[in-house]
């Protein structure tokens, strides 16, 4: 077991409940780690504000001040470096990374994605889930790697659809199951259980969860 808290930063772009529970799992001691910087590429991001009440660093870095994609994660990159962070979280961060950014922290991004992966990669999860008439979907915690929304799988915790489920209806259930698992994961990641090996993530089952938990079944 660490003895000093996992330095997380995290990137989001929006209302960032997703950062909030994180940061409710680590007041409440359910996860090992610390929110050193929140950056977002939008000034207004809800996240933005959560991240100075909970009293982390919050960074506006706007994208059309950069040259291109690859000078604006070089500056997101030096960010989280400067704040000596150890694990980079997206949560509802709307951009794609580039390859240099990736290769910049190997096996340390991870992204929560609301449908279970691979079903339903991409913008708007939800809509593509119900369009597609599937009676299940869920939540996913992943490791990025090169792709959208390809990486290796840590957590899933499955939903069911139901008939009269609107894009809003559905997407607020996901949400439950994403703030319940992220953290999670964030706990497995700084307690060293995770194991990547290929396409497979090894360790989850080994922690104090419940018996029971949809996050520890679903795979
Ligand atoms: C979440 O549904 C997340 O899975 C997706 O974008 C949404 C962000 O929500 N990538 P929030 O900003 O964490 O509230």
């Amino acid at each position: 077991m660490r003895s000093v808290p996992l330095v997380l930063g995290v990137l989001a772009s929006g209302r960032g409940s997703n950062l909030q529970a994180i940061l409710d799992a680590i007041e409440a001691g359910r996860c090992p780690a610390r929110v050193a910087v929140v950056v977002s590429d939008r000034k207004d991001a809800l996240a933005l504000d959560r991240a100075r009440r909970a009293g982390a660093s919050a960074v506006h870095l706007d994208p059309k001040a950069y040259p291109d994609r690859v000078a604006f994660d070089e500056a997101v990159a030096e960010v989280l470096d400067q704040y000596a962070t150890e694990l980079v979280c997206l949560a509802g961060y709307m951009r794609v990374l580039t390859i240099e950014f990736v290769r910049r922290f190997p096996g340390r991004i991870l992204n929560v994605h609301p449908a279970l992966l691979p079903a339903f990669p991409g913008l708007h999860a939800q809509r593509q889930a119900l369009e597609h008439g599937v009676k299940v979907t869920g939540a996913t915690v992943h490791f990025v790697d090169d792709g959208v929304d390809t990486g290796p799988i840590v957590l899933q915790s499955a939903v069911p659809v139901r008939d009269d489920d609107t894009e809003e209806t559905l997407a607020a259930r996901i949400l439950v199951e994403e703030h319940r698992l992220y953290p999670e994961a964030i706990r497995l990641y700084a307690e060293g259980r995770l194991r990547i090996e290929g396409r497979r993530v090894s360790g989850r089952g080994e922690g104090p969860g419940r018996p029971g938990d949809p996050g520890r079944e679903a795979t």
